[in-house]
C-alpha cells in the first residue's frame, strides 16, 4: 500500500465552516475536488448548495443576491436554484437551474457532499450520534498540513507514546460501519511526563482510558471515557489546496465540535475542560504533523494500515464539467 493509494478528494461529507458563519442572506464559495460550489442560508434559515457557475454565461453566483428561490446571477439577473427532485419552479430563459450538492448543519458544523451518480442522499456523518443530548463547543484553525497524515495521525498506535506519553493497552479493535466508517476501539494508560493535561487526565482517569476513534471520510469522531467523564470530540478537515500540491506545502482548515452530555453535574465547566484537554492534546499532533511528507510503503503500525485500507476504498469525487 502506497500514500497515492489514498484519494487527496473522496467522495464524501466535508465540514465546510461552522453553523454560525454563515448567516440568514450570505453566500459562501469554495471548490472540492476541482468543482466549484456555492453555499446559501436563504431568508429562512434553510442551507442550499449547488455547483458555483450560473448556466447562462458562467458568473460565479458568489456574487449574486439571495432571493426567496434561489440566488439571483450577479451579471443579468438571472434565478439560479438548485436542481433537486422536488424543485418547484419550472425552467423559463430567466429562471435556471444548477447541479444541487448536499448540505446539512449538524454538530453546529455545515456538512457539504457533492453531487452522486444516483441522485440519493450518503449517509450521514455519525449519524448515531445523539446530538440533541449534548452540548456543544467549536474551535477552528487552518494547519500547515496534508489532512491525509492529520487523519492517519488518529490511527497511528505508535505515536500515542512518542507525541501523547499514552500507552496502549492490549489490541486495538477495528470495525467496518455500515455508514461506510471505521471505528478503532482501544484502550490507553497516561505516562508521567506528559506535561499539565497528562497530569489532569491521569487524575481523573485513575489510570485508564477508554476510546473509540470512528473516521467517515476527512473526519474522526473521538468518544472517550476518562473515569465517570464521557465526552466527544468530533474533528473534520477540509483540504484547501489541489491534489498537485506536493503534501509538504498543503494546508488543511481544522473544525473541532467537542461536547458532553447534556445532564451531566456542572456541565458546562465539564465542557470547558473537555475542550481545554482535547486542544492540548491536538496541539501536540499539529506540531508533529505540519510540512510531512507521508509515505505509507513499509508502515506496520495497525492502526495506520488500517486506515489507510479503509481511506483507499473510497473513490474519488467524480470531476464534473462546471470547472
Ligand atoms: S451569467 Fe448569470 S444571468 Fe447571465
Ligand atoms: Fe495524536
Amino acid at each position: 500500500m502506497t500514500s497515492e493509494d489514498w484519494k487527496h478528494y473522496p467522495q464524501t461529507w466535508y465540514a465546510i465552516t461552522l453553523d454560525n458563519y454563515l448567516k440568514k442572506g450570505n453566500i459562501l464559495s469554495g471548490q472540492l475536488g476541482g468543482l466549484a460550489y456555492v453555499v446559501y442560508r436563504d431568508h429562512a434559515g434553510s442551507l442550499h448548495a449547488m455547483d458555483a457557475f450560473c448556466p447562462h454565461m458562467g458568473a460565479h453566483l458568489q456574487s449574486g443576491k439571495v432571493s426567496e428561490s434561489g440566488i439571483v446571477c450577479g451579471l443579468h439577473g438571472c434565478t439560479v436554484e438548485p436542481d433537486r427532485p422536488l424543485s418547484s419552479s419550472t425552467h423559463t430563459p430567466c429562471n435556471l437551474k444548477n447541479r444541487a450538492w448536499f448540505c446539512v448543519a449538524r454538530f453546529g458544523l455545515i456538512w457539504l457532499h457533492p453531487p452522486v451518480a444516483d441522485g440519493v442522499m450518503p449517509p450521514l456523518p455519525f449519524a448515531s450520534l445523539p446530538e440533541n443530548n449534548l452540548i456543544w463547543t467549536h474551535a477552528t484553525r487552518r494547519i500547515h498540513a496534508d489532512w491525509r497524515a492529520m487523519i492517519c495521525n488518529g490511527f497511528d498506535i505508535a505515536h500515542m507514546k512518542t507525541v501523547h506519553q499514552r500507552e496502549v493497552i492490549g489490541e486495538p479493535q477495528f470495525t467496518v460501519l455500515p455508514e461506510n466508517a471505521l471505528r478503532m476501539d482501544y484502550q490507553t494508560r497516561v505516562l508521567p511526563k506528559g506535561g499539565w493535561s497528562s497530569r489532569v487526565m491521569q487524575k481523573l482517569s485513575g489510570g485508564r482510558i477508554v476510546l473509540s476513534h470512528t473516521c467517515c471520510g476527512s473526519a474522526i469522531c473521538v468518544n472517550s471515557q476518562v473515569g465517570a467523564f464521557n465526552t466527544v470530540g468530533i474533528f473534520a478537515l477540509l483540504p484547501q489546496n489541489s491534489p498537485d500540491t506536493p503534501p509538504e506545502l498543503r494546508h488543511t482548515q481544522a473544525f473541532a465540535a467537542i461536547a458532553v452530555p447534556k445532564t451531566v453535574k456542572w456541565a458546562k465547566l465539564q465542557l470547558y475542560l473537555a475542550r481545554c484537554l482535547y486542544l492540548a492534546f491536538l496541539r501536540k499532533d499539529f506540531d508533529v504533523v505540519e510540512k510531512m511528507r507521508m509515505r505509507l510503503d513499509g508502515v506496520n503500525d495497525v492502526g495506520v494500515r488500517a486506515i489507510a485500507a479503509f481511506q483507499a476504498t473510497l473513490p474519488e469525487i467524480d470531476g464534473g464539467t462546471s470547472i
